[in-house]
């Protein structure tokens, strides 16, 4: 099997499995309504600086693709929506490309159509720090994401066994990086002790993707066609207690929550958490497969608007204030930080 047919693959099965049945966790976070809160609907601020650039809105089109000829029209409509919207994006990993320049457009389409957009490039933590140069040259990339997927790596027939020296290849890619290096994983979650580690790799910038969105323990099943009698590993952190738990650290680091948004008031709870952005991408690759590109600018539109109305209905004129709102988490998510020692009453009496 060839890296670039999986890369085709992974958006084929993502779209045969079911949306999403598995929690993200955010069910159990709660924002307290404000019945007074003196602000306008016109006055609610979402937009921020991330990576030296301004963005629209506090989302990110996450890492999905490139690499294959037939996938470089889902980069374009992304980029074009990205750019359309304000919003950031990321390419899928680039080894393919790195590897055969004849499918470099796939992914420099992505920089073709939002020139001065926020564009993340993409590899895994394995790479070369020399790889990892030329990555970022391909797409003038303002960041960098390196993915840790050992759950897929174990859950797929041709994947990697060997993961000694990802910590030292990390710190080297750091030092080595002309522009800041996001740690983030595929939907697995990263743990509070994962962080503490990546923290001392020198790493400022993590993408917790959590457990609840895409799960690519059965999409590789079935994509290699293994018997598992309909039953899948129950591996992974939920995007929520994860997000909670890096969070808990208290240390200086820019968090992307992601692992199965679609949406909703959660963006809005994952930014009163204390995210920076939100990504989603299982949501967007099924949007524009069965409404083009238009229709994921649509939704986007939606999302953003019903971030701000969430904003106004507790109160927060910008990003800044939704931080300091309460927050009120119930249920196993609760039960889940409680059994791990993590302190989670200071979010239900901020003021
Ligand atoms: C079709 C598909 C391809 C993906 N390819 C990559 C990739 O190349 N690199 C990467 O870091 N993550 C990749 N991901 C993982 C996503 O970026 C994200 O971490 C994960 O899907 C969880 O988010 P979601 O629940 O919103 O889908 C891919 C996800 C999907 C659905």
């Amino acid at each position: 099997m060839s890296r670039q047919q999986r890369k085709k693959d992974h958006l084929d099965f993502t779209l045969k499995t079911a949306q999403f049945p598995v929690e993200n966790g955010f069910s159990d976070i709660n924002l307290v309504y404000e019945a007074l809160p003196d602000v306008d609907l016109d006055e609610v601020d979402i937009s921020l600086d991330f990576l030296g650039k301004k963005l629209k809105a506090p989302l990110l089109i996450n890492a999905m693709t490139g690499g294959h000829p037939d996938v470089k029209q889902i980069n374009r409509s992304l980029a074009r929506s990205a750019a359309k919207t304000g919003i950031a994006m990321a390419v899928g990993s680039q080894t393919a490309g790195l590897e055969d320049t004849k499918v470099r457009d796939t992914y420099t389409i992505a920089r073709d159509e939002n020139p001065d957009g926020v564009l993340l490039a993409n590899l895994s933590a394995l790479a070369s720090p020399s790889m990892v140069k030329e990555a970022i040259e391909m797409i003038r990339a303002d960041g960098i994401q390196l993915h840790l997927n050992v759950a897929q790596e174990l859950a797929m027939a041709e994947g990697d066994r060997k993961f000694n020296g990802v910590l030292t290849n990390i710190e080297k890619i750091v030092k080595e990086s002309p522009v800041p290096v996001i740690i983030k994983e595929v939907g697995f979650g990263l743990s509070r002790e994962t962080v503490r580690k990546i923290y001392d790799l020198g790493v400022r910038y993590i993408d917790v993707g959590g457990k609840g969105g895409t799960d690519f323990i059965k999409i590789e099943y079935m994509r290699s066609g293994r018997d598992s009698d309909g039953k899948f590993q129950n591996i992974g952190i939920t995007t929520a207690a994860s997000l909670i738990e890096a969070l808990s650290l208290k240390l200086p680091f820019t968090v992307i929550a992601a692992g199965g948004f679609t949406g909703n008031s959660d963006v809005a709870c994952a930014l009163a958490l204390g995210a920076k952005l939100v990504g989603m991408t299982g949501h967007f690759l099924k949007v524009i497969s069965t409404s083009s590109e238009q229709g994921l600018i649509s939704r986007i539109d939606n999302i953003v608007d019903d971030l701000r109305k969430n904003m106004l209905m507790i109160g927060a004129k910008n990003l800044k204030e939704i931080t300091g709102k309460p927050v009120v988490i119930t249920g196993f998510t609760a039960e889940w930080l409680l059994r791990r020692g993590v302190d989670i009453t200071e979010y239900a009496v901020r003021s």
